[in-house]
């Protein structure tokens, strides 16, 4: 029997999901989204890519969430996007209503799933799901430091003109302005990227990459990235569903680990068909723990403001 999958939200992030994942063959799908007609003619269209592309999976839209039930795995990307010259985190009041709705039905419909938020800003929204649905930190994640990683991989690689695939980076940290690019682990087939790029190439690239999400959404000035996105929920969800315990950054909720208490930011991460099964504890510099701290107590504000 195959996994069972739930996007909600069937915008671009949710319905890009609802492709790669399909296309993996080894779940079916649930794509949920409030306007009437639209997951379902975007599920449908996915089914019918089926015989073109080489899968089984059965892609179903619903408007509510008893289609959901028993889910496995249920990916959160519904809320709204920033628009140019907007934060991730203005998007607090307005994402959060929408996220804890989700949660509680996905909850009540799934009740062993694990859960994957998506919805902006990131880690206070993934704090807000696991408070609402009571699971144990393992089963509920944020999809955002695969995310910026690949944006750093992806500058890393332009730089020193070498595949994406031989450049390795970890970002940890919040995803917004205070997100934590670890320079020092940054490797190009195992070579520190300080050895081989002047200090201000890395400094520029770094700074391209904190503002990634905003350089896309000043481009697109009607929603940001989803693409990278919903590569980066598909990386997860392999890792889970195949039991391959990659070592991803994740936004986790933290006891201790880091010297971070209750709250979610981005670390890396085991991932198996249990989520999140360890939390790697990298030895940080002064300046580097300095960095995660910031970024947690900027998540912290946001936690704040929602009254969690
Ligand atoms: C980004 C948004 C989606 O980083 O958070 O592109």
């Amino acid at each position: 029997m195959r996994n069972k999958i739930t996007i909600v939200g069937a915008g671009n992030v949710g319905a890009g999901c609802a492709q790669r994942l399909s296309e993996r063959g080894y779940a079916d799908i649930v794509l949920v989204d409030i306007v009437e007609g639209m997951p379902q003619g975007k599920a449908l269209d996915i089914l019918e890519s089926g015989p073109v592309v080489g899968f089984d999976s059965n892609v179903i839209g619903a408007n509510g969430y008893e289609e959901t039930a028993r889910s496995d795995i249920a990916v959160i990307t519904s809320g709204v996007p920033r628009k140019p010259g907007m934060s991730r985190d203005d998007l607090v009041l307005t994402n959060m209503k929408i996220v804890k709705g989700v949660t509680e039905e996905l909850v009540k419909h799934s009740p062993n799933c694990i859960l994957i938020v998506v919805a902006n800003p990131l880690d206070a929204m993934a704090q807000l799901a696991y408070k609402v649905s009571k699971f144990p930190r393992n089963r509920v994640m944020g999809m955002s430091g695969i995310l910026d990683t690949a944006r750093f991989r992806t500058f890393l690689a332009q730089e020193l003109d070498v595949s994406v695939e031989d450049v390795a980076a970890y970002v940890l940290g919040g995803h917004g302005d205070t997100m934590v690019p670890l320079i020092r682990m940054a490797t190009v087939g195992g070579v520190p990227v300080s050895e081989v790029l002047p200090q201000e190439t890395i400094s520029r690239i770094v700074e391209r990459t904190v503002k990634g999400g905003g350089e896309i959404v000043s481009l697109l000035k009607t929603g940001s990235a989803f693409y990278a996105p919903a590569a980066g929920v598909a990386q997860m969800v392999d890792s889970i569903v195949l039991d391959k315990k990659r070592i991803l950054s994740v936004a986790a909720h933290l006891e201790g680990e880091y010297g971070i208490s209750g709250v979610f930011v981005g670390v890396p991460a085991k991932l198996g068909k249990n989520g999140i099964e360890q939390i790697i504890e990298i030895k940080l510099t002064p300046e580097e723990d300095a960095a995660l701290k910031k970024s947690a107590d900027a998540v912290r504000e946001l936690i704040k403001i929602m009254k969690l």
